[in-house]
């Protein structure tokens, strides 16, 4: 696609001007090496800077090189994880440094046909890779790109129709400059993250605005075009706390599927949200099932709601105790409670562990 020769003058300088005054000192930019602008993208992708800052700089000195990820067993992995959530990324971030390990020495492999191959990295995220830490010019097309797009072209279509897509992946790889298109990346990517926000832009102070669209026309509130949300559904889910003496029952979901591989109390789901207790008959059938068999008294403890991208639940907690243990093959164990703290629960779950272990 051809981009009018303006468009630079109107996008390309003035947003390079200003992210040299006003763009945010992180500390995946400045030389930072291939193998931690890799971990910093994959943190990124669905996560806010702020949220990402601590889990880098923890990450990056836990596991300072390619070689020490490979080797760290991935329960610690997914432990220095615990909160970022999307743990798909962790796992995909273990397995591929191995695959770097095995296939390229250890080395971050640096063409775009090698960086797609690894685990967890998809198009967008190659090409930021490829462009920041090892200066070649691939354009991205993230959230913030998207919407900085959609608005200074006003695409009045929805962006995730294909051919507006691939309109898009042409527009990103037509801005970019043939000097430093890293340091453009960052730039737009700072200006979408700050100024050109989802919701209330700060249109008035934005570098772009004499060349804007949707500025022009009054459409940034409305562009990009959403696509209309599924309404996600609301589960009641049942969990279990089972105590003998010091310790608790808990078990490891598996390794495939939804918090995979992530420790937790035994729950169950029970069917969609009531907004009442589950009776008291569904409460021991499941704690015959899933808690050795255990049909004592077992007294509601807490409730809690927590939100997941495909469906929210309602998670209604019991505790008990038992004066025998049975149920203690895999995936099941009984952990002392001081002993929670090092394995790797979903952030539901931790919950319960944090009112365990004070
Ligand atoms: N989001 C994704 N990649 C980013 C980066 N390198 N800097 C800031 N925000 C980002």
């Amino acid at each position: 696609m051809k981009i009018d020769p303006k468009i630079q003058s109107h996008f390309t300088r003035p947003l390079i001007r200003w992210y040299r005054s006003a763009g945010r000192d992180l500390p995946w930019r400045n030389a930072a090496s291939p193998y931690a602008v890799w971990v910093s993208e994959i943190m990124l992708q669905q996560t806010q800077v702020a949220t990402v800052l601590p889990y880098y700089h923890r990450f990056l000195s836990t596991f300072p090189t390619i070689q020490t990820l490979a080797d760290t067993p991935l329960e610690k992995v997914l432990k220095l994880w615990q909160g970022l959530g999307y743990y798909a990324r962790a796992r995909h971030l273990h397995r591929a440094a191995q695959a770097i390990v095995r296939q390229h020495g250890g080395e971050m492999p640096s063409t775009f046909e090698e960086i797609m191959a690894l685990p967890g990295v998809g198009r967008s995220t190659a090409g930021a890779i490829l462009t920041i830490a090892f200066g070649q010019r691939h354009p991205i097309l993230d959230g913030n790109v998207r919407r900085v797009l959609c608005r200074f072209f006003a695409i009045q279509s929805n962006p995730r129709e294909k051919k507006i897509e691939n309109q898009l992946w042409a527009i990103s790889e037509a801005l970019l400059p043939r000097k430093d298109p890293g340091f453009f990346l960052q730039a737009i990517m700072d200006l979408g993250a700050t100024l050109c926000k989802p919701k209330a832009p700060d249109c008035p102070i934005c570098p772009l605005k004499a060349g804007c669209g949707a500025y022009q026309k009054g459409l940034q509130a409305l562009l990009p075009l959403k696509t209309p949300r599924k309404k996600v559904p609301h589960y009641d889910v049942i969990a279990g706390v089972l105590l003998y003496r010091d310790q608790v029952l808990v078990r490891r979901r598996p390794l495939k599927g939804l918090l995979a591989g992530l420790w937790e109390f035994p729950e169950q789901r029970i069917g969609p949200a009531s907004a009442q207790l589950p009776s008291e008959k569904t409460c021991t059938t499941f704690f015959k099932k899933e808690l050795n068999g255990h049909s004592g008294p077992s007294k509601h403890w807490m409730s809690l709601k927590h939100a997941f991208t495909h469906f929210h639940m309602t998670l209604y907690i019991y505790k008990s105790r038992t004066i025998k243990k049975e149920k203690s093959a895999a995936p099941y164990r009984w952990v002392r409670r001081s002993g929670l703290a090092d394995l790797p629960f979903s952030t539901s779950h931790q919950k319960i562990v944090s009112k365990l272990t004070p």
